[in-house]
């Protein structure tokens, strides 16, 4: 096969970094993007972050919009690759977005924090990179501080996330002893030094663990590090290349974020190993991001900073061929060719029109509410991108209309929110409320002031007591049947798919063992 455009695929990283709220992503996204020069100085990606956890109200959250924009992909260069590195919204704006973000990346970057080990946010989003076999690298932060054994980290890491874990550095001690990092590969020492600022540590080579040298820079401590390494050989596995790129093995930094300590150590192992591009699935057949007509899906919309326009931004992942400045290409669920006259690449500081991109990229196409989650565009052929799903929500609240003469403008709001993935909505199939369901819950108050500001519709909400969600397929008949006897659970999505809302985990296992011939499905796939 020729490979189209392969210089500028294979110098392409697309990926995104998941943690817990407060392990160091933000810390990590700006030493990474001052590495790549994308920025002057440390402290203009926090400001961002600032501004927008400033405040959990949504009205102020709009004013940010625009942040919020610019800051969902960050791209820069370092040596000679192009990095794409997707923001994946935690704290208060933790939603189905972040989810989502993890189907367009090629790989992630895990960073957990040392004094906690692995948290439930990072569970969550590595359960997603899992059902993709994403790989992963991660990176164990803060060793400045006095935290867990790093022999117990690889075991939490082990066994809470199952995977295996390979360490690339080993560290020697921690918090107020702690000296730096030995990797067990290039068998170099950098030291720390928490006084430099940009500094990466001093790097001495040291021929091995034998090495009298090391007993002169590290003194008493020299020991430690021996009996680590001598019991990691029994006990951790050595990274494999393959068995990273299947995602069933991580390999392991440590480091510390705030001194710039073990960053760019990690960044130019990740720029050797981790993927370039990789070819994606459609409905129909596997798509090579070197075969020369263009394509690609949306895996983001978001409403545009001024909300009286309904002016929308798609975020599309290229995954094959090249793009250019005014191309046409086939949407395909609407079957017709269109024109791409307006699309923005998205810089680390701002964004700027685009001219030409390549598989990996992310381009921003402005448009009126035509372009959906989980559209492909190509440029002739009856393609669509799979694995851009829905995923069930956590939360739910039933809305209450204040003005009964607005039920229309309701729904309208309703389904085009859910378009936009900001929120499911399930309209029940007895009665007439509204549910909505999210996975963050920021995006209930998102919902309410713009159901308010861009729909004219005033409603409150009112709790509801499910917890969890399925969509339910399955033959006709016992579907009927389902349908008849469990009508109180039971909704139609924005898109008409059935699902089933339960109270506990309990009563769902229970209803799914009920109800064996039928499936329950705890993602789904855009129409
Ligand atoms: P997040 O994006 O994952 O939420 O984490 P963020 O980078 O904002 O880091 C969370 C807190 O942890 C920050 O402290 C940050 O300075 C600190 N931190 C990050 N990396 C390290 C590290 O290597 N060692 C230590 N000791 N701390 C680290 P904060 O007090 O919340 O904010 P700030 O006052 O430092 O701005």
């Amino acid at each position: 096969m020729i490979k189209h455009n392969q210089q500028e695929i294979d110098r392409r990283r697309t990926f995104a970094i998941i943690s817990h709220p407060d392990a160091g992503k933000t810390t990590i996204t700006e030493k990474l993007l001052l590495f790549g020069g994308a920025i002057q100085q440390a402290g203009e990606v926090r400001a961002r972050k600032a501004a927008r956890h400033a405040t959990s109200d949504w009205m102020e959250m709009e004013k940010q919009r625009g942040i919020s924009v610019t800051s969902s992909v960050m791209k820069f260069t370092y040596r000679d690759y192009e990095i794409n590195l997707l923001d994946t919204p935690g704290h208060n704006d933790f939603s189905e977005d972040t989810y989502r973000t993890l189907t367009a990346v090629d790989s992630v970057l895990m960073v957990i924090d040392s004094v906690k080990g692995v948290e439930s946010q990072t569970k969550k989003l590595l359960e997603v990179c899992r059902l993709r076999h994403t790989p992963i690298m991660t990176f164990i932060n803060k060793l400045d501080r006095e935290g867990r054994e790093p022999l117990d980290l690889l075991d939490d890491i082990e066994s809470t996330l199952n995977i295996q874990c390979a360490p690339m550095t080993w560290p020697v001690g921690m918090g107020k002893r702690f000296r730096g990092t030995y990797h067990l590969y290039s068998k170099e020492l950098t030291f720390f030094d928490p006084a430099a600022d940009r500094g990466t540590g001093q790097i001495e080579t040291v021929k091995g663990l034998d090495d009298p040298r090391l007993d002169e820079l590290l003194g008493s401590q020299v020991e430690e590090l021996r009996n680590d390494v001598e019991l990691l050989e029994g006990a951790a596995h050595p990274f494999e290349q393959e068995a990273y790129l299947a995602g069933l093995q991580t390999p392991v930094f440590f480091g510390s974020a705030i001194n710039t300590f073990g960053v760019q150590q990690l960044l130019d192992t990740f720029i050797e190993h981790a993927p370039a591009p990789l070819p994606r699935e459609t409905e129909s057949r596997v798509v090579s991001p070197y075969e020369e007509p263009f394509s690609g899906f949306t895996f983001k919309i978001q409403a545009n900073m001024d909300p009286a326009h309904r002016d929308r931004i798609a975020f599309f992942r290229i995954c094959s061929g090249k793009f250019t400045r005014g191309m046409k290409v086939r949407h395909n669920r609407l079957g017709r060719e269109v024109q791409i006259a307006n699309a923005t690449i998205f810089m680390a500081q701002d964004r700027t029109n685009v001219d030409e991109a390549y598989p990996g990229d992310i381009i921003g196409i402005h448009n009126h509410g035509t372009i959906k989650i989980g559209d492909t565009f190509t440029q002739g052929e009856e393609l669509k991108y799979t694995g851009i799903p829905n995923f069930a929500p956590e939360h739910f609240r039933k809305v209450r209309l204040l003005d009964p003469m607005k039920s229309k403008a309701l729904e309208k709001g309703l389904v085009q929110l859910a378009e936009e993935g900001t929120t499911q909505v399930f309209r029940p199939l007895m009665g007439s409320d509204w549910i909505v369901g999210a996975v963050g819950l920021l995006q209930f108050d998102v919902v309410m002031h713009r159901l308010e500001h861009e729909y004219n519709v005033k409603a409150t909400y009112e709790p509801v007591s499910y917890v969890t969600a399925r969509w339910v397929t399955g033959e006709k008949k016992k579907l009927e049947e389902f349908e008849k006897r469990e009508a109180m659970n039971l909704y139609r999505d924005g898109e008409g798919n059935l699902a089933y809302l339960a109270g506990s985990q309990w009563r769902l296992d229970n209803t799914m063992d009920n109800w064996k011939e039928l499936q329950f499905h705890a993602t789904r796939e855009h129409n």
